[in-house]
């Protein structure tokens, strides 16, 4: 979108908002790909309250942020001090430095801890969109998340969340619970950034369904979910693509784990060759090794 961010992260830290997940930065390029006409261009997004969740370094944010948007970028308490030095830093960067900054909206950080009734109504809800990447990586997460969503919408929200699959249960898990609620729509691999994607992440574009909303039908819907999660996922998806993106299988072959999704041509022991001039990877074939590595090793010990 014309501007350069930089994000700072903690490698220290045990926490994991405290590392730039790969799903942000599917989705900040998925909106620079699709920013020159219909719903996400800045001359529709211009004042449009935005809230992510579980922002992390704030990446998702901004790329709502430089299309017009009012951003409020939030997360849990201990992530809260990194997330306000990256929006400080990459704001003054986009305001100051560049004088490309005529569509950026704006960017303010708050906590809010899912589910925490207090930091919900301080963000002053409904939002007209609601965000979020990589934020449901474990069944426990799915209630408290959910909850807060229902809490942040009004009868025009629209929900966009990026997710990468690595446990096809909590896939299952998630997407049935969506699906009860809102009607779902998987972006088609056709219409990310030809680089910044690959088969195992997703991006969801989400509106309420009429007559859900209350938090009742949030408990039951998780249980409910989590008792059937093994029936598999129902075929009523409203889906942009319904027959070809929605991986449900996840295979497990010689030194690569690859999640089988029919719609992409990316797999993931065929990352494409495509090589900087001097021989190295490029950043996002890096950042992909990486992640297969880090799958393969995560329940290795090393003493
Ligand atoms: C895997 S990280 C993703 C961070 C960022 N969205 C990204 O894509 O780089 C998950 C994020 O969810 C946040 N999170 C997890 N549980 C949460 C909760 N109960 N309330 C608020 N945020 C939570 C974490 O603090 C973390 O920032």
């Amino acid at each position: 979108m014309g501007h350069q961010l930089q994000f700072s992260q903690d490698p220290n830290s045990k926490h994991l908002g405290t590392t730039v997940w790969d799903s942000s930065m599917v989705f900040a390029k998925f909106l620079e790909k699709n920013c020159r006409k219909g719903r996400f261009c800045p001359s529709k997004l211009k004042g449009k309250r935005v809230i992510e969740l579980g922002a992390g370094c704030g990446v998702a944010g901004f790329g709502m942020a430089l299309l017009g948007c009012d951003v409020v970028s939030t997360d849990q308490i201990e992530v809260v001090p990194l997330l306000r030095r990256n929006v400080e830093w990459n704001t003054s960067s986009i305001t100051q430095i560049n004088s490309n900054s005529d569509s950026f909206g704006s960017i303010q950080v708050a906590e809010l801890d899912w589910g925490n009734e207090d930091h919900i109504k301080a963000v002053a809800p409904p939002f007209d969109y609601i965000i979020g990447t990589d934020v449901v990586y474990a069944e426990h997460l799915l209630e408290p998340l959910l909850q807060t969503i229902l809490a942040l919408s009004g009868p025009k929200t629209t929900i966009i969340l990026g997710h990468e699959i690595r446990s096809t249960i909590v896939h299952e898990q998630m997407l049935q619970t969506w699906k009860s609620f809102f009607e779902v729509k998987i972006v088609p691999k056709a219409k990310m950034d030809s680089k910044y994607q690959h088969p195992s992440i997703q991006l969801f574009i989400m509106g309420l369904k009429p007559l859900a909303a209350t938090a009742e039908k949030a408990n039951s819907a998780v249980s409910s979910a989590s008792e059937n999660r093994t029936q598999g996922i129902d075929q009523q998806v409203n889906e942009v693509e319904t027959s070809k993106s929605d991986p449900q299988k996840e295979v497990i072959c010689g030194s690569s784990t690859s999640i089988d999704d029919s719609d992409s041509e990316l797999k993931e022991d065929q990352l494409p060759l495509t090589r900087l001039p001097n021989g190295k990877l490029s950043e996002w074939e890096a950042r992909r090794y990486g992640s297969m590595a880090a799958r393969l090793l995560r329940d290795i010990k090393i003493t």
